[in-house]
């Protein structure tokens, strides 16, 4: 049973109001993207499996756990979810990054794949697939599909706001992945943006508007 959490937490709760205000400038959009995307990976790694080993404190010998050593990969959607790997890498450092990128046709909305490397190994890893903004989900629902196709069977997405739509769709699409977010908003408008939504998250974080 897969899981597909919104994450409810104070921190996130008040770093994505944060975001929402169009008075938030690029650097501050970038730092709290990144801060955010940390808070969502202590949560979505809370499964990782651990192992217990002995370590000697200044006082005593400890049994203790640490991580057993399942090889992880972040897979950002570019552009935005690039905004997302550093705070990724702050709680998992030895992660590798894949890339794929995918633009929505501004009109149609469909989603089109121009870029995807990844780890030649994605087949054994966990894969995180990043991006702030699930709207209808066809971004997310393409990308796992052509990481799916490379290899990938342990998949989970962190993104920061979805829209209902977006969430059912990619859940339907792929029931195996688990989906971590920390804001589930009200709709879609016309032109496919999340409402309130936060804007069009690449253009914030790399101020291209
Ligand atoms: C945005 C966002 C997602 C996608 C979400 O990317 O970062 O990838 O839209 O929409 P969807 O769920 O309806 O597919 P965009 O196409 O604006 O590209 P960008 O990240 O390069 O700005
Ligand atoms: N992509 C964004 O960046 N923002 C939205 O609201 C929808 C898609």
């Amino acid at each position: 049973m897969s899981v597909v959490e919104i994450v409810d937490h104070p921190l996130i709760q008040h770093k994505i109001s944060l975001l929402r205000d169009r008075n938030t400038g690029t650097k501050e959009f970038r730092d709290l993207v990144s801060e955010i995307a940390m808070l969502l990976c202590y949560e979505a790694t809370r499964d990782l499996p651990t192992e217990e080993v002995e370590v000697e404190t200044p006082v005593a010998l400890a049994r203790t756990k640490v991580l057993a050593g399942r090889k992880l990969a972040l897979v950002p959607i570019l552009r935005a979810g690039l905004g997302m790997v550093d705070g990724m890498l702050n709680l998992i450092p030895a992660a590798k990054v894949g890339h794929i990128g995918m633009y929505r046709n501004e009109e149609t909305l469909v989603p089109v794949e121009y870029y995807c490397k990844l780890p030649n190994d994605i087949n054994e890893r966990e894969v995180f697939v990043l991006d702030p903004m699930l709207a209808t989900g066809g971004s997310a629902c393409d990308a796992i599909g052509q990481i799916k196709k490379r290899g990938a069977k342990h998949i989970k997405f962190i993104g920061l706001v979805a829209a209902p739509q977006g969430l059912k769709a990619l859940h339907e699409a792929h029931p195996d992945v688990d989906i971590y977010v920390g804001a589930l908003d009200e709709k879609l408008n016309d032109n496919g943006y999340i409402v309130p939504g936060l804007g069009d998250a690449g253009d914030r974080i790399f101020g291209t508007k």
